[in-house]
């Protein structure tokens, strides 16, 4: 199963392709997280992306395409993947396209702009292995301290309300024309994001399987 995760940041792709991945068995690639480990270890990638990604802009296309481009290679994803956060313009699917990969299946989830403020202001990521929570709908055990690794939670820097802001609009005028890019191949498949996300998983996994 090749699938693709659109929707808007904070529409909860990574918390979805967390789930999905395991059930599935095949890998989750987010190329958020990618830039992300880049960025924490300082490499010339990291510390281009930086700026762009602090301010909520799309790091350029041609970058993202190179570390997609490496990362399919992979033997893990041979069965198969889940990508959550790419493509993310069009010239971005048509590069995957041109890279002769056929995707199977492309799940929309839906959330409205009023719903994701709250979400991502509330959202506390795990500065050592990622893990992500929310302070009201997925708390840690212990405040700030992680479940997984006891590592320390802290929030995003592009989780802040005005670049939230940012990357919403950006993402309405880059990332939702992908929505008839993939309707018109006949993979789209629109999901709810706003209930439970276990309900959500029940849908995206109906969606995939039909
Ligand atoms: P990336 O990390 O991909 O950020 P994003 O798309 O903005 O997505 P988020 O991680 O914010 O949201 P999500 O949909 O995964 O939601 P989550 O499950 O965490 O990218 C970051 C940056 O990297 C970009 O801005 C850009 O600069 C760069 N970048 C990455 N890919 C790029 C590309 N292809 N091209 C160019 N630049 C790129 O959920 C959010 C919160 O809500 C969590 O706290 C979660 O617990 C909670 N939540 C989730 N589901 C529910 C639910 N059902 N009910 C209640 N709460 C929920």
């Amino acid at each position: 199963m090749r699938l693709i995760l659109l929707g808007a940041p904070g529409a909860g792709k990574g918390t979805q392709a967390e789930v999905i991945c395991n059930t599935l068995n095949i890998p989750a690639i987010s190329t958020g997280n990618i830039l992300r480990e880049a960025k924490a270890n300082k490499t010339p990638l990291g510390l281009e992306a930086a700026s762009y990604m602090d301010s909520g802009k799309l790091v350029p296309d041609e970058v993202v395409i190179n570390i997609l481009k490496e990362r399919l290679k992979e033997d893990d994803c041979k069965n198969g993947f889940i990508l959550d956060g790419f493509p993310r313009t069009v010239p971005q699917a048509e590069a995957l396209d041109q890279m002769g990969v056929e995707i199977d299946r492309v799940v929309d989830l839906e959330v409205p702009d009023e719903k994701i403020m709250a979400r991502l202001s509330g959202r506390r990521v795990c500065e050592k292995c990622g893990s992500s929570y929310h302070v009201l709908y997925k708390p840690t055990k212990v405040e700030g301290v992680c479940d997984r690794c006891g590592g320390k939670t802290v929030q995003r820097k592009d989780d802040a309300p005005e670049t939230i802001r940012e990357r919403l609009e950006v993402y309405h005028a880059q990332t939702e024309p992908l929505k008839d890019y993939y309707k018109k191949t006949g993979k789209l498949v629109v999901v709810e994001g706003q209930e439970e996300v276990a309900d959500t998983t029940a849908l995206t996994l109906k969606a995939v399987e039909a």
